[in-house]
């Protein structure tokens, strides 16, 4: 096997550990904010790993979309183009996007479909990359290559700092409720430091 081979076969086989690990993080960030038995949309799910705890443990009814599949579950899951939720008006009770607004083209109609799917009292979850400081965002841009290299995945989006997110919350008819500092990935010094957005429906129009 050649030098490259041996490299690409370690990164796959690391990248399927943390792939695992991370959705354990996320359940534990999530875990007090999702009601027993609701339904939930994963959006930008990657491995779907994520929903199969949100099943498992908390017995909820999940659905994992995303721009590409790299679902290794046997979950509920559908490819969408990243901007028209593929479901029904007031149909989830949460909606998570976790880690994924950086990642896309543009987050507005990405947010102002998260407003039309959620029922009434329902709740958006965004997990968000911190790049407040120069250190933050050398992590987060070292964690992006690490991303790119070990899983393919792309990135078109913008990365913004924690205050620079709620605006864009605000303008899509969403009110923050909570923001909660989630600290390293996985607990790891190197990776980047994460942020979670607990947000409700305002009550007012979307930017439409
Ligand atoms: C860093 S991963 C996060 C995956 C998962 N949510 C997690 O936290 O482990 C970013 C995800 O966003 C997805 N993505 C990229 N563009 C997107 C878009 N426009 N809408 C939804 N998801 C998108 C990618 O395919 C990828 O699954």
């Amino acid at each position: 096997m050649h030098l490259g081979q041996v490299i690409a076969a370690k990164l796959q086989r690391e990248s399927a550990r943390v792939e695992k690990a991370r959705a354990e993080f996320n359940f534990r960030s999530i875990q007090a904010l999702v009601p027993q038995g609701c339904k939930v949309l994963d959006v930008g799910a990657w491995s779907c790993y994520l929903g199969q705890l949100l099943r498992d443990r908390l017995a909820c009814e999940v659905l994992s979309l995303d721009v590409v599949n790299a679902n290794k579950t046997e979950m509920p899951f559908q490819v969408f183009d990243g901007k028209v939720l593929p479901v029904d008006s007031r149909s989830f009770d949460v909606v998570l996007f976790l880690y994924i607004l950086h990642h896309a083209a543009d987050d507005k109609p990405l947010l102002e479909e998260a407003s039309r799917v959620l029922r009434d009292g329902g709740c958006l979850l965004i997990a968000e990359d911190r790049v407040d400081g120069l250190w933050n965002r050398a992590l987060t841009a070292g964690f992006h290559i690490w991303l790119r290299l070990s899983t393919g995945m792309t990135r078109d989006g913008e990365f913004r700092t924690t205050d620079q997110w709620p605006k864009r919350f605000h303008a899509a008819g969403f009110e923050v409720k909570e923001t909660i500092f989630l600290g390293h990935h996985l607990g790891r010094f190197l990776w980047p430091n994460n942020v979670l957005f607990v947000l409700r429906k305002d009550g007012r129009a979307g930017m439409r």
